[in-house]
Parts: structure tokens; C-alpha cells; sequence
């Protein structure tokens, strides 16, 4: 039977160290980059609550209390710029965190995996179906993407993962899911590898940040143990659930930039910098005039000569 419920929890694991942009996440966690002018984390908040979430959950690790102070109120810095008159910044500032939303933070006491940050979260999650948001996969949609898998749960009910294909060279480096049929964005998943090489990969279709889980997922997370490079993985506790439950590959709508890496997060801030309200007019003339020096000079010789057909 299909349950019709509204998913009011998201969990934002944020406990990995982002080793893949040291030194600058040192001291300050991967999901506090920011992309233009918001850090990741923000961006990430923003979609779970257009989905409908209101409790917050955020599996923190060593160095994240940059998230917990973004997410709080600053008397101090509210007052400076009341009394400098920048109203505009203040009105941005109060509104990162409406208020009917609630932030919980829970600590990973070791970076031991995914599905061990998410198991961490088992708490404040309770019996209901819930998100899983991964920052740094950064999605640009017209609806955001968990909106569109919480639409695809209310039809089918059941697990919904968000999938895009990659380039089969690359399938190591993600969850690789093999689904019932070819046709149409929501598939009934058959099963799921984590980074599987190439020639052992069952597809090209890669599982991305995105999931809405049913709270079966904990009980299997607590008894799959310890898989690819020795961390519990959330792929293995979802292919044991897919054992008992119904699990959907959901190819989402939307352009996913993997700010988890130095050039995704390069791509994404290119793109986001060119849709901005206010910069992009002025970031897209700069670029046309980038291109232009970039681009091969012709030679001498060849300059003004008609192009041979
Ligand atoms: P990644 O695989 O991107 O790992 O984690 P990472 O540590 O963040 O980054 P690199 O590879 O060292 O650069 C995917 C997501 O899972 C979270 C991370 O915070 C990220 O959102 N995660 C990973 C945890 O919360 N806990 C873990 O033990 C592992």
C-alpha cells in the first residue's frame, strides 16, 4: 500500500574530512565553501526545506562548528549592521534559517562512513521515511531535487534514490545501481555496487547525493558491517533493503555539479556566478573577454586569407 506522508526530517551527513580540498578544509568543513556568495551547506538546507523538510539533522564531525554558528543567530554582527544602515545584508542574514525550522546536530565520533553517519542520525530521525542530502552535490533544478523525489515516494511509496549516468570510465567512483527496465526516470533498482571498475560495473548509472530512505534502512545499517575501504557504506545497507522493500533509481531533472572536487566546484561557481541577480550580467561580459584572450591567436600569415571550403 502506498503512504502518503509528508517527509519532514532531512539528514545532512558532514562529518567527512574533504581531503580532496586540503589545505582549506583544515579547519573549516567542505560543506562551509561557498558557491558565489552561500556555502553548500546553505544551498542544501534550502532544498530540503523547498521539499518540505523542517527538522534539520546535521551528522557533524571534528571542525564543524562553522555549520552550527552559520545556522545561529549573531546578535553582534545584526546590531553592526543595523547601525551602519545595510539593511539588505541583515534582511539575507536573518532569513539563512526561517523559523519554523529546527536544527539538531549529532555527533559522528569517527569518520567510519556514510551509512555509519546516517546510522548516527537513527535518534532524531524516528520511525518516519526521510531525506539524506549530501552538500557537496550541488544540484541546480527548476523543482529541487528532493521536491522530485518526494513526488516520486507519494506515487510509488518506498525508497527513492537519485541517479544520473556517468562516463563508464568513472563508474569507480561511485554507487553504480542496475535497474528492472530502460524507459522512463523512475526505475525499480535490481542492485547496487559501491565503485565498481568499469568492467565489473553492471551500468553507467551512478547513485548521486540525493535519497529518501524509509526508516527500514537503520536496522540494516546496523548489521552490514564494515565494506569498501573498511567504512560502513550507506550502497550496502540500501542493497540489503532492497532485499525486503521496494527501491527506485529516480534519474532527477536538473544539472548536478560535484563540488566534492576542485573542478566541479570551479563549474559550479561559473555557473551560479553567471545566474546571479546581481553579478551575472557583469561575470558573463568578463568571460566573453576571458574567452577571447584564450582563444588560439591565427597567425600572421593565415589572417585576412579567405578559408579554404
Ligand atoms: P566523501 O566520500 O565525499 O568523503 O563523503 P569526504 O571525507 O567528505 O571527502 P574526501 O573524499 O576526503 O575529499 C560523502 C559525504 O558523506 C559524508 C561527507 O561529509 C560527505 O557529505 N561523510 C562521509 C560523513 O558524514 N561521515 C563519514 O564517515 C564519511
Amino acid at each position: 500500500m502506498v503512504k502518503r506522508v509528508q517527509i519532514e526530517t532531512a539528514v545532512f551527513p558532514v562529518a567527512g574530512r574533504g581531503t580532496r580540498f586540503l589545505p582549506a578544509t583544515k579547519a573549516s568543513p567542505k560543506e562551509m565553501l561557498p558557491v558565489v556568495d552561500k556555502p553548500l551547506i546553505q544551498y542544501a538546507v534550502e532544498e530540503a526545506l523547498a521539499a518540505g523538510a523542517r527538522r534539520l539533522v546535521f551528522v557533524t564531525g571534528s571542525s564543524k562548528r562553522a555549520i552550527e554558528d552559520h545556522f545561529d543567530s549573531d546578535q553582534e554582527l545584526e546590531k553592526l549592521l543595523e547601525s551602519q544602515g545595510k539593511s539588505d545584508l541583515l534582511k539575507q542574514l536573518r532569513s539563512v534559517l526561517p523559523s519554523y525550522a529546527t536544527c539538531i546536530y549529532i555527533r559522528q565520533p569517527a569518520p567510519l562512513g556514510l551509512g555509519h553517519a546516517v546510522l548516527c542520525a537513527r535518534p532524531a530521525v524516528g520511525n518516519e521515511p526521510f531525506f539524506v542530502h549530501l552538500a557537496d552535490d550541488l544540484i541546480d533544478a527548476e523543482v529541487p531535487c528532493l521536491k522530485q523525489m518526494a513526488a516520486v515516494h507519494r506515487t510509488k511509496g518506498g525508497s527513492v534514490i537519485g541517479c544520473e549516468t556517468v562516463p563508464h570510465s568513472d563508474t569507480d567512483k561511485y554507487g553504480i545501481v542496475e535497474v528492472a527496465g530502460r524507459a522512463g526516470p523512475v526505475q525499480l533498482m535490481r542492485s547496487i555496487v559501491e565503485k565498481p571498475k568499469p568492467s565489473a560495473a553492471p551500468s553507467n548509472l551512478a547513485v548521486v547525493g540525493r535519497y529518501l530512505l524509509t526508516p527500514a534502512i537503520f536496522d540494516h545499517l546496523e548489521h552490514i558491517g564494515h565494506g569498501a575501504g573498511g567504512e560502513i557504506q550507506l550502497t550496502d545497507g540500501i542493497a540489503s533493503l532492497m532485499k525486503e522493500e521496494s527501491v527506485y533509481a529516480y534519474r532527477f531533472n536538473g544539472v548536478r555539479y560535484d563540488c566534492g572536487n576542485k573542478l566541479g566546484y570551479l563549474e559550479a561557481n561559473v555557473a551560479f556566478g553567471l545566474a546571479h541577480p546581481q553579478l551575472g550580467d557583469a561575470f558573463k561580459a568578463h568571460l566573453i573577454r576571458l574567452a577571447a584572450t584564450l582563444a588560439p591567436k591565427k597567425s600572421a600569415r593565415t589572417q585576412g586569407r579567405p578559408r579554404k571550403m
